[in-house]
């Protein structure tokens, strides 16, 4: 099954699986972004963090392999009249053509040899100064039952980030938080949370 069959089919429910409110942990890393800036959301499913970083100013395109949950998004946007750019794409075909200020992503998870390109293209795609913010899921949550992939192939572990990115600064850390986004994510998790920025 493609990853877009396997997201279409969990989110065509009416409801938001994660819910409408941003991952706190994006969330709260506002302050180190300029307003206005170009932001990127990588892996954004139905849009709560596209909304969110929209409806403070910040210039907004969302990628994901999901064409309904990106329709959520967009109805969502246009109910709240943002103006947020959706492309529907997998992500080990983008040719990463732009430059962002800003790109974040949560729960994105890809297989070992999709993620070294997809940070490579995260990298080149970000400007001086620029971030990347995103939190995943650790495999430790294997020991967990609030979410995530059940494969540990698909779950990442703080030298994924740490042997990536050669030309930033990092902060990749490992930490059990409890989780209240919708249905999808509940309960006491191991997440990997990393604040990177380009040189
Ligand atoms: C767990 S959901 C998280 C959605 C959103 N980031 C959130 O936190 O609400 C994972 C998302 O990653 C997207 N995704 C996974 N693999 C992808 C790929 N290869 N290309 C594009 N999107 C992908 C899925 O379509 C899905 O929307």
């Amino acid at each position: 099954m493609s990853q877009k069959e396997f997201w279409n089919s969990k989110f065509s429910q009416e409801e938001f699986l994660y819910g409408k409110k941003p991952n706190t942990f994006l969330a709260s890393k506002i302050k180190l972004l300029k307003k206005e800036s170009e932001l990127l959301c990588l892996g954004e499913g139905e849009g709560r963090n596209a909304i969110f970083f929209a409806k403070r100013g910040f210039k907004v395109s969302a990628f994901d392999a999901s064409d309904i949950g990106l329709a959520k998004l967009d109805k969502k946007a246009q109910e709240e009249k943002l103006d947020i750019k959706t492309v529907c794409l997998d992500l080990n075909e983008w040719k990463s053509d732009k430059k962002y200020d800003v790109i974040v992503a949560s729960y994105l998870h890809m297989y070992k040899d999709e993620r070294i390109k997809l940070f490579e293209k995260i990298e080149d795609s970000l400007n001086p100064n620029a971030y990347f913010i995103g939190e995943f899921f650790s495999k430790k949550q294997l020991n967990f039952k609030s979410g995530g992939p059940k494969d540990e192939d698909l779950l990442y572990n703080v030298d994924d980030f740490n042997k990536n990115f050669l030309y930033c600064d990092k902060e990749v850390s490992e930490q059990e938080v409890i989780l209240d986004e919708g249905k999808g994510h509940q309960g006491d998790a191991s997440v990997i949370r990393v604040i990177i920025q380009k040189l």
